[in-house]
């Protein structure tokens, strides 16, 4: 299975997904735990120009692009790979983070990132668990973490409620697929959640 983790800055999907990996590598599986944008040597540099520097540092067009090329190189060099060698990959955040972020949240881009994705990526996970919190508790978060990569958090708490606005209405257009999850609560509690719910 392809298994993805979305949800707003800081709402906790990271912890999450490194949760779920160990949970389900404790039950005898083989599980590849991956990131976006990254995860592989090429979407780990097109990263860095994402995350870091000034929040209008790019139009969401570009925006879309970058993030569709990093999807392109991972799906390629990690993803593929590990599902035809038979394991099972769980990636913090995929396509849906692209729809929200650039498609909904940073621009009204749906219709290109949807065109974009049909060309280029082609596919979606058998699972999305969407990371539901209030983005007031999600900034504080994300800004606690400090460090370089604070480009998306730095748009501000208006920019984190579109975003759980979008997660949430992601999760109503495509009800087989996603689940979203309360991500209030202690970690291992979220963690029941989603191991539950899969
Ligand atoms: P991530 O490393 O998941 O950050 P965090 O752990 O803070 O959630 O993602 C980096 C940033 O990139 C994050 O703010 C969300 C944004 N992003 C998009 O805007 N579009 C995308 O397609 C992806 C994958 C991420």
């Amino acid at each position: 299975m392809l298994i993805s983790f979305e949800g707003i800055d800081g709402c906790g999907k990271s912890t999450q997904a490194r949760l779920l990996t160990e949970t389900l590598q404790a039950e005898g599986r083989d599980v590849l735990l991956t990131r976006e944008p990254g995860g592989s040597p090429g979407a780990e540099e097109i990263r860095s120009l994402l995350v870091q520097g000034a929040g209008e540092r790019w139009s969401p067009e570009t925006e879309c692009l970058l993030f569709t090329a990093a999807r392109r190189d991972h799906l390629e060099r990690t993803i593929r790979p590990a599902l035809a060698a038979g394991r099972s990959v769980l990636t913090d955040r995929f396509a849906d983070s692209t729809r929200v972020y650039q498609g909904t949240a940073r621009a009204d881009l749906r219709a290109m990132v949807d065109r974009l994705h049909a060309l280029m990526i082609g596919v979606e996970p058998d699972r999305t668990f969407v990371i539901d919190i209030d983005p007031v508790i999600g900034l504080e978060r994300g800004m606690a973490r400090g460090g370089a990569e604070d480009r998306f958090e730095s748009l501000g708490l208006e920019f984190q409620q579109r975003l759980a606005q979008g997660f949430r209405a992601l999760a109503a257009e495509y009800p087989d697929r996603v689940r979203l999850i309360d991500g209030s609560g202690p970690p291992q509690e979220v963690a029941a959640r989603v191991r539950s719910a899969l």
